[in-house]
C-alpha cells in the first residue's frame, strides 16, 4: 500500500463508546488485523474515550481479551505486544465540553506535532450531535493540513424526520466529505462483489434488465433472535434495523446503472438514482405489498413489551420505475429466528420463449449470489440429460470463495470500512441524501403499520421461513421464494 495516501502524517483514531460491545467485537479485532497486515499508517494511536474509568493497562487488557474471543484469526503474543502500546484510554463525559478540551490537549501531547484524526462514534445516535458539537467547540474538527473525519454507526435516525435533523446537526460542524455513515453490509466482500460480477464481466450486464429478468429476490435471514439487545430492538423492529439500510443497499447494488467511475460521488449518485426510482407506497399498497410478522414467543422475551407489535420479520414487493427495471418485481425479506442464516440475492431469468424440445422442463435460469454463508455465486441452467432423446435437467455452475481463495480469504467487513475511512474513500459509506431517500421509502410503510395496523401482524414459528403471508405475497404473482431450491443447488 502506498503510504502517501495517508498524507505522511501520523493518524489518531479516537473511539467514543470504547468500553462497548462493538469496540470489543468488531472495531479492535479489525484494527489489530489491519495493523498486523501493515495497512494502518505506521504511526497510529488508538484512543478509547468513555465514561467508565480505566487505566491504559486495564483498557489494553480488556481489548486483548476481546480480541482473543472475537478475532477469528490467529495471532501471536509478540504481535499483540507490538500493537498494544498504541492503545490508550481517556476518561471523559460526552456532554462536558471541558472534557473535550482536555482531550484535545491530551491528543496534541500524544501526537507531538500534526496528525490526522478519525473520530469513531460507536454509541447510540442520540449522542452524535452532542459529541460533534463538543469536538467542534474544542477546535478538533478544523482541517489544517491534516484531515478530520467522523464515522457514524447506524442507526442513522429512526425515520425521515429524525434522519434529516441529524444530517442538519452534523452538517453544522462538518462537511459531507468528512462524514462516514457506516452500513457494515457494504464492507462485506460478497456485497462489493455484486458490482464486480456486474461490471468486471461482460456476460451478465447485457441481460441484466427487464427483457431477460423475471424478478429479483433479496433475502437476509437470521437464525439468531434478539440476543442481548431486546430492549433496543423492541423500539426499532426489522424495518428500521435491516431494511432501511442493509436490504435497500443490496437492492441499489443489484439495480444501479454502471457508474461513470468507482469514485464515491459517481457510485453514490447511481445508488440515489435507484432509490429515487422507487415510488413510496400508498397505505393501500402497504396493505397489499408488505408483510409484517413477529415470531411466536417474542412478547415473552425479557425487556420486550408484553403487548409489543414490533415486527421481527418483514417481506415486501418493490418496483424500480426506470427503463431498465420497469415491471420487474424486487421481493425483499428479512427476519430473526428463521430457519437458516442466509443472505442471498436471486436473479430469476425469464423462461425461454418457446419449448423447442419435447421433454423440456420449462425451468428458468437462475443466478444466485450467496452473500453469506458459503460465499459464492451459482448459475442454474438446463442441460440435455444423457441417454435420453430430448429430456432436460437443471444443472449448476458454482463458484465458492473458500475453494477459489482459501478458507480465510474473507476479512471482517469492518476491516475494509476502517481502512477506507483512514484512506478517505467514502464509496462504501452512505451519503446524506442517500440515507434520506431510503427513509422516504420506509417511512410510509412504518406509518401504515404503526398507525393503521395494516397489514395485520402475522405470527411465525421460530425456526421456520416466516409466516404463510410471506409466501402469499409471491403466490399472488404466481411466484415463490426460491431459497430452498437454491440451497439444493448448494447441497449437491
Ligand atoms: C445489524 C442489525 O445491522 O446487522 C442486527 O442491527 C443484525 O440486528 C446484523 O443481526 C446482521 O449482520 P450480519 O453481518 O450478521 O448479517
Amino acid at each position: 500500500m502506498n503510504t502517501s495516501t495517508f498524507n505522511g502524517l501520523p493518524t489518531t483514531i479516537v473511539i467514543f463508546g470504547a468500553s462497548g460491545d462493538l469496540t470489543q467485537r468488531k472495531l479492535m479485532p479489525s484494527l489489530f488485523n489491519l495493523f498486523r497486515k501493515r495497512r494502518t499508517p505506521k504511526d497510529v494511536q488508538i484512543v478509547g474515550f468513555g465514561g467508565t474509568e480505566f487505566s491504559d493497562e486495564q483498557f489494553r487488557e480488556r481489548l486483548h481479551t476481546g480480541i482473543k474471543e472475537h478475532a477469528g484469526y490467529d495471532f501471536t503474543e509478540e504481535e499483540w505486544n507490538v500493537f498494544a502500546p498504541n492503545l490508550s484510554y481517556f476518561h471523559g463525559k460526552y456532554g462536558e465540553v471541558g472534557d473535550f478540551t482536555r482531550l484535545a490537549e491530551h491528543l496534541s501531547q500524544l501526537e507531538n506535532g500534526g496528525a490526522n484524526r478519525l473520530f469513531y462514534m460507536a454509541l447510540p445516535p442520540t449522542l452524535f450531535p452532542v459529541i460533534i458539537d463538543n469536538l467542534g467547540a474544542s477546535g478538533q474538527l478544523h482541517e489544517n493540513g491534516a484531515w478530520r473525519r467522523v464515522v457514524l454507526e447506524k442507526p442513522f435516525g429512526t425515520d425521515l424526520e429524525s434522519a434529516t435533523i441529524l444530517n442538519h446537526q452534523v452538517h453544522k460542524a462538518l462537511n459531507e466529505n468528512q462524514i462516514y455513515r457506516i452500513d457494515h453490509y457494504l464492507g462485506k466482500e460478497t456485497v462489493q462483489n455484486i458490482l464486480f460480477t456486474r461490471f468486471a464481466n461482460t456476460i451478465f450486464e447485457p441481460i441484466w434488465n427487464r427483457t431477460y429478468i423475471d424478478h429479483v429476490q433479496i433475502t437476509v435471514a437470521e437464525t439468531v433472535g434478539l440476543e442481548h439487545r431486546a430492549g433496543f430492538y423492541d423500539s426499532v423492529g426489522v424495518l428500521r434495523d435491516m431494511f432501511q439500510n442493509h436490504l435497500l443497499q443490496l437492492l441499489t447494488l443489484v439495480a444501479m446503472e454502471p457508474p461513470a467511475s468507482f469514485s464515491a460521488t459517481h457510485l453514490r449518485n447511481e445508488k440515489v438514482k435507484v432509490l429515487s426510482a422507487i415510488q413510496p407506497m400508498t397505505p393501500e399498497q402497504v396493505a397489499r405489498h408488505t408483510v409484517r410478522a413477529q415470531y411466536k414467543g417474542y412478547r415473552n422475551e425479557k425487556q420486550v413489551n408484553p403487548a409489543s407489535t414490533t415486527p421481527t420479520y418483514a417481506a415486501m414487493r418493490l418496483f424500480v420505475n426506470n427503463w431498465r427495471w420497469k415491471g420487474v418485481p424486487f421481493y425483499l425479506r428479512s427476519g430473526k429466528n428463521l430457519a437458516e442464516k442466509l443472505s442471498q440475492v436471486i436473479i430469476q431469468f425469464k423462461e425461454p420463449p418457446l419449448a423447442m424440445f419435447p421433454m423440456q422442463a420449462m425451468k428458468p435460469n437462475m443466478l444466485v449470489l450467496y452473500l453469506q454463508p458459503d460465499e459464492g455465486l451459482h448459475v442454474r441452467f438446463e442441460a440435455k440429460a444423457p441417454d435420453t432423446v430430448a429430456e432436460t435437467r437443471s444443472v449448476d455452475m458454482e463458484f465458492h470463495y473458500a475453494e477459489a481463495f482459501g478458507q480465510t480469504a474473507i476479512p471482517e467487513s469492518y476491516e475494509r470500512l476502517l481502512l477506507d475511512t483512514i484512506q478517505g474513500d467514502a464509496s462504501l459509506f452512505t451519503r446524506a441524501d442517500e440515507v434520506e431517500t431510503a427513509w422516504a421509502l420506509i417511512d410510509p410503510i412504518l406509518q401504515t403499520w404503526e398507525t393503521h395496523q395494516t397489514p395485520p401482524l402475522a405470527v411465525y414459528r421460530p425456526g421456520s421461513w416466516g409466516p404463510p403471508e410471506g409466501y402469499d405475497l409471491l403466490a399472488r404473482d404466481g411466484r415463490r421464494w426460491l431459497n430452498e431450491e437454491a440451497s439444493m443447488m448448494l447441497d449437491k
